[in-house]
């Protein structure tokens, strides 16, 4: 283990395993809390509502094991935004956020977050404990063809936008370092910040729910990251990651 000069995170460096987030599940009992799990490929990601995750060397897969000392939902808020900020700060790369936890450019997504709680048993006095597993994935490296192959239409990295390699060392041990600063500070100034990078906002969107599809205008964030829309039906709150959002003619925001 290795522990980070510049941040309380104890980072586990993995040539390969199946998916970060499995293997910190798989060691929740061991490992204490702030590791972090970075492996250069992943054999059998996971990505949201049960989808498969493809991670070959080009990406960054890391996965942060938090105290849940406070939701899934707001840590996914701050894994977004340092995400976001990280890329902007190092190489002054605009990426937005679809709401809840797609990191779009150009369009096209370059980063999933999947946030997953856990419960950690512990002998101790203080009885079980739960925690948040939060797994970034990020396409750094992968060549335009690696999106045609997999038949990821939406997906993009930052090499097939700017046909440059990135240091995905480099990027991940910056977004660790967001995170840190973000969850100091106010889970308001987050939102704020959360708002400001969200391409959801401000318009005519589909949420779709299994086989359900409604049309809504996308309105606001609430103070806790779900989504506000409105339509003839009055206001209402998407506080579920189980909803997919579109844009009116399928587009990915
Ligand atoms: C999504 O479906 O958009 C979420 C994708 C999350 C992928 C990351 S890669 C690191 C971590 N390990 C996993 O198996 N999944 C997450």
């Amino acid at each position: 283990m290795v522990r980070s000069n510049f941040t309380k995170f104890k980072i586990i460096s993995l040539p390969a395993t199946t998916s970060t987030n499995t293997y910190i599940k798989e060691r929740i009992d061991e490992l204490p809390e702030n590791s972090v799990v970075i492996a250069d490929i992943q054999t059998d990601g996971k990505g949201r509502l049960g989808n498969k995750w493809i991670a070959d060397k080009g990406a960054l897969s890391m996965s942060v094991l938090f105290k849940d000392i406070s939701s899934a939902q707001n840590l996914t808020v701050i894994s977004a935004v340092a995400v976001c900020q990280s890329l902007y700060r190092l190489y002054g790369i605009k990426a937005g956020i679809k709401w809840t936890n797609d990191i779009i450019c150009e369009n096209k997504k370059i980063c999933g977050i999947l946030c997953e709680s856990a419960i950690k048993c512990s002998s101790d006095s203080e009885g079980h404990r739960s925690y948040v597993i939060c797994g970034i994935g990020l396409n750094v490296n992968q060549e335009k063809e690696f999106f045609d192959k997999s038949e990821l239409s939406d997906g993009a990295s930052l090499n097939s936008l700017y046909s440059k390699e990135y240091d995905k060392t480099e990027i991940g041990l910056y977004i660790l370092r967001r995170i840190a600063i973000l969850q100091g500070m106010a889970f308001s100034e987050v939102i704020k910040m959360y708002k400001a990078l969200c391409v959801t906002l401000g318009r005519q969107v589909k949420l779709i729910r299994n086989n359900c599809e409604i049309t809504a205008y996308a309105k606001d964030i609430d103070e806790n990251g779900c989504l506000i829309c409105e339509n003839e039906s009055g206001e209402f709150v998407v506080n579920s990651g189980v909803v997919r959002v579109r844009g009116m003619n399928g587009e990915y925001i």
